[in-house]
């Protein structure tokens, strides 16, 4: 690992090994002086591929197209944006000819805006822009597992979810009050579809104040929070990034009278507006302001509540106090004009243009310990030191408990902290695959605890789209099914078929003490849970260009349906594999197929997956009444395989609770025979 520091660059805080600085110049790009930054450029093989950069659009393999890491609040993720929530500066390039040299992965330790043009502007042309101030990690290898580890132990461990948040989660904006949650909870158990738990959206809130409850929808929140506890149900508040600004609001008071939040160049503190009206924003790159807001989080704890979403971080800004007053004034001054069009538009653009405005993130300042410096510079770190201001709380409030944390926006390095959702996505089909091609992306910047809306937030989901959904999501760590106010209800007892939802979330029950043991192994180890299909099969050209197909965890490949009307699909196999097709938990059957590519037919009411040759999973018996992860018993377990002779398999498994994370020497290594396992 060789590591470049250009200028002055801020700790931001992703980087946990030290590396020493090299005295070489950089050797993999070419580097040049461009206006306002530096560019890094180098050439790309016609058959070169690039993998990482997180959450953005597009496909597993980024060429093509160019990202911008500047986390914005944008709700439409069509194929023409460049930025969504997070900043995920990592890729690797595959060097797929030789001659062009080694394959190398690189790390742009920037927080500000950082330009990755991946063959857009010339197809044979990676270039790289970034700020003057920087740390640049660049490491060189063959491997593509290997360039992948050597990165995250670069920027250590991954988060690790309590066990429970892998069972199957119930959110939707719009849960006002006790008696809807009790509904949502109590027709899950109606139906027999396990649920672990459901989320509070802003209406919790009294006003939408962070760490406020409403107490007339929840008139005795901890007793309400202890009943659903008991009938195995955990409750997730959300907590918005902007602190309302309002008189006698003892976060807010607080806030002001210490100097917590975010300021002006003239002293003021800078005004937006979000959900609650006008807010303040905490300046989290504070260490002051991080302890105190983080501090905010005990109430909720010690009213039972065990599981947090940050929202709004990146941050999200609807409009800044003095903008709107600027683009009111410019309407009022053309108001009895007789407007042509040109004047139209510019009126709706600049309304439009309220939103995440360039110029409000260059109008607030961080004191970051002593140095003052303004935002727009270091504008990815903030969803970050949110997320890292609630999880280093939760250290001192709960040394030893795992606290469900995930973020809307991130920064790599947010991954040790929590994880993300991928915000909000649309019940659109061509949405689902982005979700799929998102997964191994985000896996490698180091977010492992990571899912998206499933169903769709906005616009209304169908059930066949739902269905398909929930087919791919029983393989993400995070399984919730959210929704935007106003669409159609989506919770699986909406529909028809809610036997085929039931069936395909307790086949996610069954799959867990596998899932569950992959995530903790990726996590302790440094390595990809989700991985595109050549990291396993680099020696196969044709698993360099599958972009709809993931190796989940060491022994399976998932191939999901992800286009409307499909009575299946293509599936490459880069090896002999087992076609494992289940109807429900008790309804399985397996078929050997041939090397190649292959049409499986899959119904809307089954889950496939295909083992990898000597290769086995666990596979939990459920009980009838499966209602929650602790009703999988760990000793109650089948073991699916493909092998010739025998197979074998790593087994983790903890507490699920603590933070005593079972050592490497404690995994169990399972050997079976053929004949001992379930197949073929
Ligand atoms: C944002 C979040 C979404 C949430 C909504 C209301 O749009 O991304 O998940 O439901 O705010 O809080």
């Amino acid at each position: 690992m060789k590591k470049y520091v250009f200028g002055n660059p801020v700790k931001t805080g992703a980087v946990v090994k030290e590396v020493l600085e090299s005295e070489d110049e950089i050797s993999v790009f070419h580097l040049s002086e461009v206006q306002d930054g530096l560019e890094f450029s180098c050439r790309m093989g016609e058959r070169d591929v690039v993998y990482g950069l997180g959450e953005q659009v597009r496909g597993i393999n980024k060429r093509g197209f160019s990202y911008i890491s500047y986390a914005s609040d944008d709700p439409i993720h069509t194929e023409n944006k460049h930025s969504l929530y997070g900043g995920h500066n990592f890729l690797i390039l595959y060097r797929a000819d030789a001659p062009d040299g080694k394959s190398f992965g690189v790390f742009v330790d920037d927080p500000g805006k950082v330009v990755f043009d991946v063959g857009e502007t010339r197809r044979d042309l990676l270039l790289i822009r970034t700020g003057k101030d920087c740390v640049v990690y660049v490491t060189e290898g063959d491997s593509l597992k290997d360039l992948a580890k050597q990165f995250r132990e670069l920027v250590g461990q991954s988060y690790i979810a309590p066990k429970w948040a892998f069972g199957y989660q119930q959110s939707r904006w719009g849960y006002l009050n006790e008696s809807d949650v009790r509904e949502v909870v109590e027709n899950h158990r109606k139906h027999g579809i396990p649920l672990e738990a459901v989320y509070l959206d802003i209406d919790y809130m009294k006003d939408y104040k962070d760490f406020t409850v409403d107490e007339e929808r929840f008139p005795d929140f901890q007793g309400f929070v202890e009943k659903m506890r008991r009938e195995g149900v955990h409750l997730v508040p959300i907590i918005d990034a902007g602190v309302k600004i309002e008189k006698g609001y003892p976060v807010y008071e607080e806030g002001v009278r210490e100097n917590y939040f975010c300021r002006e160049e003239n002293g003021e503190n800078f005004v937006g507006a979000v959900w609650p009206g006008k807010v303040h924003f905490p300046d989290f790159l504070n260490a002051k302001a991080r302890t105190w807001f983080g501090g905010k989080y005990r109430r909720l704890i010690e009213q039972g509540i065990d599981g947090f979403w940050n929202d709004m971080n990146e941050p999200a800004i609807f409009y800044s106090e003095k903008n709107l007053k600027k683009v009111l004034d410019e309407i009022s001054s053309i108001k009895d004009d007789n407007l042509d069009l040109n004047d139209f538009f510019h009126m709706q653009e600049i309304v439009e243009g309220l939103c995440n405005h360039p110029e409000d993130y260059k109008s607030f300042y961080h004191d970051m310990d002593g140095v003052k410096v303004r935002h727009d510079k270091v504008h990815n770190l903030y969803g970050f030191y949110m997320t890292k201001a609630a999880a280093e709380a939760f250290d001192q409030i709960a040394p030893n408990q795992r606290i469900l944390l995930f973020s809307r926006s991130s920064y790599i390095g947010m991954h040790r902290y929590g994880g993300i959702w991928t915000g909000d996505n649309e019940s659109w089909w061509s949405h689902l695959l982005l979700s799929i091609q998102q997964m191994p992306s985000l896996n490698l910047c180091g977010i492992l605890y990571t899912g998206s809306d499933l169903g769709g937030f906005g616009s209304d989901a169908t059930e066949d789209l739902l269905l398909r959904w929930m087919a791919f999501a029983i393989f993400t760590p995070l399984m919730r099914n959210h929704a935007a106010a106003g669409t159609r209800r989506q919770e699986a007892y909406q529909f028809e078929a809610v036997e085929s939802f039931r069936s395909l979330i307790r086949i996610r029950y069954a799959l867990l003490p596998y899932l569950y043991s992959e995530y903790m192994k990726a996590a302790l180890s440094d390595e990809l849970y989700f991985r595109p299909v050549s990291f396993d099969y680099p020696k196969d050209r044709h698993a360099f260009f599958v972009e709809d197909q993931l190796m989940v965890g060491e022994s399976i490949m998932i191939a999901p349906v992800y286009t409307q009307n499909a009575a299946g699909r293509y599936v490459y196999l880069p090896e002999e594999m087992l076609l494992v097709r289940m109807r429900s938990d008790k309804e399985r059957t397996y078929q050997v197929l041939s090397k190649g590519h292959h049409y499986i037919d899959v119904s809307l009411k089954e889950a496939v997956f295909f083992v990898k040759k000597d290769h086995m999973l666990p596979f939990a018996v459920l009980e009838e009444d499966v209602r929650t992860t602790q009703d999988v018993s760990p000793e109650r377990i089948v073991w699916i395989g493909f092998a010739d002779k025998e197979a074998e398999y790593v087994l983790y498994e903890d507490d699920g609770v603590s933070k005593r994370y079972a050592p490497k020497e404690d995994w169990k290594t399972i050997r079976l025979k053929k004949e001992e396992m379930e197949g073929f």
